[in-house]
C-alpha cells in the first residue's frame, strides 16, 4: 500500500513542479530579464507588448519611472529613453508637460540641468521656444529673466522701440540674451535706474538710453585736454581720458593724422540746451537718434570725446582720421561707442566720431569682442 503511494507521489510531484515551471515560465523569465536590465517587470511588459525591446538594453530611470508610475504617453517613449532622471516631485509630469509643448530629450536634459524645478512653469505656461535648449546654456543667461527671454524669442517683445527697429529680423540664442541682459526687449527710457554717484563715478559705468545719472552728477577730475588737440579750452575730460587722448593725438600726429576734440564733458545744463535745440531743429523723433537726453549722454561722464579731423569737422566714415582710430583707438583705451549697422542695439545713429573712454584693458577687450558696448555689459 505504502509502495503504490510512493510511486505514485513519484509520479505526481514531477507533474507537479514542470506543472508550476510551465505555468509561471513567462513570469519567471519576465523576473530574469528585470534583474538582468534592472527594469520593473512593468516596464518589460510594455516593451513586449509594443515591440520596444532594443528599449532594453540600456536602462533609463526616467522610462522606467514613467512606466512605474503609470504616467507614460507612448509617444514619449524616446524622449523619456534619453533624459537623465531627477529625483525631484513631478518629475515624470513635468517631462510630459515639456514633451507635450514641444521639447525634445535634448532641450529637457539642459532644462533640468540649467532651471530651477521652480522656475520649470515658467516655461510651461509658455508656448514653445525654439531657442530655449540653447540659450540656458550661456555663462550670461540669467534664470530671473527667463520670461522675459521667452517672449523675446517668440517674438512676443520687439527689439528696440525707435525708428531704428528692424522688422522679421531673426535672432540666435546669445542675441537673446545678450538683448534681454541689455533691456532691449523694454522701450527706451522705461527702465528707472538711476545710477548713484559712486557706480556713475567708475570708468565701466555704462550709460544708455535704460540707465540714468543723476541731474547733478559732475565726474570728480574734469581736466582740460591739451590746447593743441582741442577745438577750445573748454575741452574737458576725466584726468585720466584727457591724458589718454593727449598721447593718443601726440601718436596719431607722427603718422600725420591730426585730431582735436570738438566736445568732450558736457554738463547736464548743456546737454539739455543743445537736446532740445536739436528738437526744435529736427523733431523729437529725429534728435533723438543722435542726442542723449539730459541725464542719458556719455557726454556728462567726462569720459566721451566727438573728435574732429585736420579739417575741424566731425570724423567721418571715408576720412583717415577714421581708419586710423578705427585700428588704434583701443590701445589709448577708446572705442567707437555708436558703430554703422548696430543702430538698433545702441538707439543712436552711427557716429563716426563719438569715442568712448573704458581704459586700455576693457577697451581692448571690448574691440576684440566686436560687440557694442550695451551688449559686451550684457555678457560680461
Ligand atoms: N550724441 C550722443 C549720443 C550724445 O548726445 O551723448
Ligand atoms: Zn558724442
Amino acid at each position: 500500500m505504502l509502495k503504490k503511494r510512493k510511486k505514485y507521489l513519484l509520479i505526481i510531484i514531477p507533474f507537479i513542479i514542470v506543472s508550476i515551471i510551465y505555468l509561471n515560465y513567462n513570469n519567471i523569465t519576465l523576473y530574469l530579464k528585470s534583474i538582468t536590465t534592472g527594469y520593473n517587470i512593468k516596464a518589460i511588459k510594455v516593451f513586449e507588448e509594443n515591440n520596444l525591446e532594443n528599449k532594453i538594453n540600456r536602462y533609463c530611470e526616467t522610462l522606467d519611472e514613467a512606466i512605474i508610475q503609470n504616467k507614460y504617453n507612448p509617444k514619449f517613449i524616446n524622449i523619456y529613453y534619453y533624459v537623465n532622471y531627477q529625483d525631484i516631485d513631478n518629475f515624470i509630469d513635468l517631462v510630459n508637460k515639456l514633451a507635450t509643448i514641444g521639447y525634445n530629450a535634448n532641450d529637457i536634459n539642459a532644462i533640468f540641468a540649467n532651471i530651477n524645478p521652480k522656475n520649470i512653469p515658467i516655461i510651461i505656461k509658455n508656448s514653445y521656444d525654439k531657442n530655449l535648449g540653447e540659450y540656458i546654456k550661456l555663462d550670461y543667461f540669467d534664470e530671473e529673466k527667463l520670461n522675459r527671454y521667452i517672449n523675446f524669442s517668440n517674438n512676443k517683445e520687439k527689439l528696440s522701440y525707435s525708428i531704428f527697429y528692424v522688422q522679421n529680423k531673426t535672432y540666435n540664442a546669445k542675441d537673446i540674451v545678450t538683448f534681454v541682459n541689455a533691456n532691449l526687449d523694454k522701450e527706451y527710457y522705461s527702465n528707472d535706474i538711476i545710477l548713484t554717484d559712486e557706480e556713475s563715478n567708475k570708468i565701466n559705468v555704462l550709460v544708455n538710453k535704460y540707465y540714468q545719472l543723476e541731474s547733478t552728477f559732475v565726474p570728480k577730475d574734469l581736466t582740460p585736454i591739451e590746447s593743441i588737440y582741442a577745438r577750445n579750452d573748454s575741452q574737458l575730460l576725466q584726468k585720466e581720458a584727457a591724458t589718454a587722448f593727449n598721447q593718443m593725438c601726440s601718436d596719431a600726429k607722427l603718422e600725420n593724422i591730426k585730431l582735436y576734440s570738438g566736445s568732450a564733458y558736457r554738463s547736464y545744463e548743456y546737454q539739455s540746451k543743445i537736446y532740445n535745440e536739436y528738437i526744435k531743429k529736427d523733431g523729437l523723433a529725429q534728435a533723438e537718434t543722435y542726442s542723449a537726453r539730459p541725464g542719458y549722454s556719455e557726454h556728462q561722464l567726462g569720459l566721451a570725446v566727438d573728435i574732429m579731423n585736420s579739417n575741424w569737422s566731425y570724423v567721418n566714415k571715408d576720412d583717415i582720421e577714421y581708419s586710423w582710430l578705427i585700428t588704434n583707438a583701443h590701445k589709448y583705451g577708446f572705442i567707437l561707442r555708436y558703430p554703422e549697422n548696430k543702430e538698433y542695439i545702441t538707439g543712436y545713429m552711427f557716429e563716426p566720431w563719438h569715442y568712448r573712454y573704458l581704459g586700455i584693458e576693457l577697451a581692448t577687450k571690448v574691440y576684440n569682442s566686436g560687440l557694442t558696448y550695451d551688449e559686451y555689459k550684457a555678457r560680461y
